[in-house]
């Protein structure tokens, strides 16, 4: 099977990627073809090079060879911050929140950081009383993410689960047109597992918008994706529907083992 699309508009396209590490091959000629309203799911097993080829999606990191392109403008060598301008949201697989802020003003931050000007890193706390805008876009997100009744509680006190959450309002504010989740649901119990899952799925009904996520858990990943690309070594073995990929010998062989795939 190849990466061929099935219809839908390409969005964001990752062309013949190479990225190498002093001492690793990390990512040998990576395509992917995410299409407009796709909720694109990346597995495989650890450092098969998920993460990598997120930064290099994002532009955390830059490919050493191919090319990135969103809505046809070539992003290869566009650093981040800009293409949070073009419409990038993205979360961590370890969340990256303001530790010593409250969970609302980790919200406004992201706000005023993505109308600042230019890249500037965000390390002076908040400028001026946010406005009203602000304050209401903060609070339908909060909101949304079923944070609500902890906006004033300090963000490093929150649960693990509770962190994600909180990233994930930081990105989702922005009202991106791809959202990007790194293992949106690594290290949570299975209850807080599938609350993640319905929420990132109510998120998508919601705003439609496009979706691109890395995960290991099964049913997280067939329980949200419409398209699955199967990551190895490196290399993009396989892309297809969930039923595709699930039904695949060789992703049952060198991904999952033998064992069928429980959907
Ligand atoms: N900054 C880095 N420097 C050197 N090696 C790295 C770096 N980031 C990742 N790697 C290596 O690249 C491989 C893929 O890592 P990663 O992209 O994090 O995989 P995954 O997210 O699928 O677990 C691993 O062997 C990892 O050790
Ligand atoms: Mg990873």
């Amino acid at each position: 099977m190849t990466a061929a699309r099935q219809g839908g508009t390409p969005l964001l396209v990752a062309t013949k990627i190479v990225k190498d590490y002093p001492s690793v091959k990390v990512l040998k000629d990576v395509d992917v073809s995410v299409a407009e309203g796709d909720t694109f799911a990346v597995i495989g097993p650890n450092g098969a090079g998920k993460t990598t080829l997120f930064k290099v999606l994002s532009g955390e990191v830059f490919a050493d060879r191919g090319t990135v392109t969103f809505k046809d403008l070539d992003v290869t060598r566009m650093p981040e911050w800009k293409r949070v301008r073009l419409g990038f949201g993205r979360s961590f697989q370890v969340a990256r929140v303001f530790p010593d802020l409250t969970t609302d003003e980790n919200v406004v931050i992201a706000i005023e950081a993505y109308h600042r000007n230019a890249g500037q890193p965000v390390t002076r706390g908040l400028a001026c009383k946010p406005s009203r805008e602000t304050r209401d876009i903060v609070e339908d997100t909060l909101l949304e993410v079923g944070l609500i009744d902890k906006r004033h509680e300090i963000a490093r006190l929150l649960s693990h689960g509770d962190k994600k959450r909180l990233e994930l309002a930081m990105s989702l504010a922005l009202r991106p047109r791809v959202l990007m989740l790194d293992e949106p649901t690594a290290g949570m119990s299975p209850s807080d597992r599938r609350a993640a899952t319905e929420l990132i799925a109510a998120i998508k009904e919601r705003h439609g918008m496009t979706i691109v996520l890395t995960e290991h858990d099964m049913e997280v990943v067939f329980g949200l994706a419409s398209r699955v690309a199967v990551l190895h070594q490196g290399a993009m073995v396989v892309t297809g529907t969930p039923a595709q990929v699930r039904d695949d010998p060789m992703v049952r062989e060198i991904y999952l083992g033998s064992e069928p795939v429980h959907a």
